[in-house]
């Protein structure tokens, strides 16, 4: 799989990219990682990549012709591949794990980071398939969603985590939160390790991490309880559990 962005602050996205378990993901060639700085497309003098607007109004927009022109390189390096090609705006759909897993399928992914007021209408017209934004918030560029999209995506191929198993019962896996995790020692300022993590009965600590998955997604995001993959057994926890607790 490839994932390209598309911005006029590229090194600021290298530098990201560098980093971490990106970083080793991109060194690895487990996926190709590559940001590419649009500005030396632009077909005028001055490399200028921004106009203003027609009509008026604030701030300055992102021209149609480097964009696309940088998009056609982009295409020739996959050659017989159609990119699905993600403009980062707030106006777009809220991005999620599901989504992240629908995209993690896709052979080439390309992101295209807005700048300014954003990009000519003509831009997203032309090559955008997917609008996205990262929350209900407004930044000063895609850079940032960018590099937000592109990890939630590539931490899913194969090998780029450690363990298949850190992703498996992860947050959101099954539409539920994550249970607490604890490390040694076995109390810290007073405060104990449950004692059916220390019980060595991996049944009963299954049952355990399920029932405080299910108490944390009812705490904090009770929301997700209505999608999620509940048992019988884990619908009854529930229902005793909110008696016992009424917010
Ligand atoms: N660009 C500016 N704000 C954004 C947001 N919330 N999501 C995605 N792209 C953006």
């Amino acid at each position: 799989m490839k994932i390209t962005i598309m911005t006029l602050f590229k090194e600021t996205i290298d530098q990201i990219l560098n980093y971490s378990i990106m970083g080793r993901a991109k060194k690895s060639n487990q996926i190709e990682l590559e940001a590419i700085d649009i500005r030396p497309f632009a077909a005028n003098k001055h490399h200028q990549v921004d106009d203003y607007p027609y009509g008026g109004g604030a701030g300055m927009l992102m021209m149609a012709q480097p964009i696309c022109d940088c998009f056609e390189h982009v295409k020739e390096t996959m050659p017989g591949v159609k990119p699905r090609v993600l403009y980062m705006t707030p106006q777009g759909k809220v991005w999620n794990q599901q989504m992240a897993e629908e995209f993690a399928k896709e052979e080439h992914i390309v992101i295209l980071c807005g700048h300014y007021e954003g990009v000519d209408q003509r831009v997203i017209d032309e090559i955008v398939t997917d609008e996205i934004s990262i929350g209900d918030y407004v930044l000063t560029g895609g850079e940032l969603p960018a590099v937000i999209i592109a990890d939630s995506i590539m931490r899913l191929k194969p090998g780029v985590l450690g363990k298949q198993e850190s992703f498996e019962e992860e947050s959101f896996s099954d539409g539920l939160l994550e249970y607490p995790h604890y490390t040694r020692p076995a109390e810290f300022r007073g405060r104990k390790v449950p004692a059916e993590l220390l019980s060595g009965n991996h049944k009963k600590i299954e049952e355990f991490r399920r029932e405080q998955s299910l108490i944390n997604t009812y705490n904090k995001r009770p929301d997700l309880l209505k999608k999620a993959n509940l048992s019988i057994k884990d619908k009854r926890f529930l229902e005793n559990y909110a008696k016992n607790h009424c917010k």
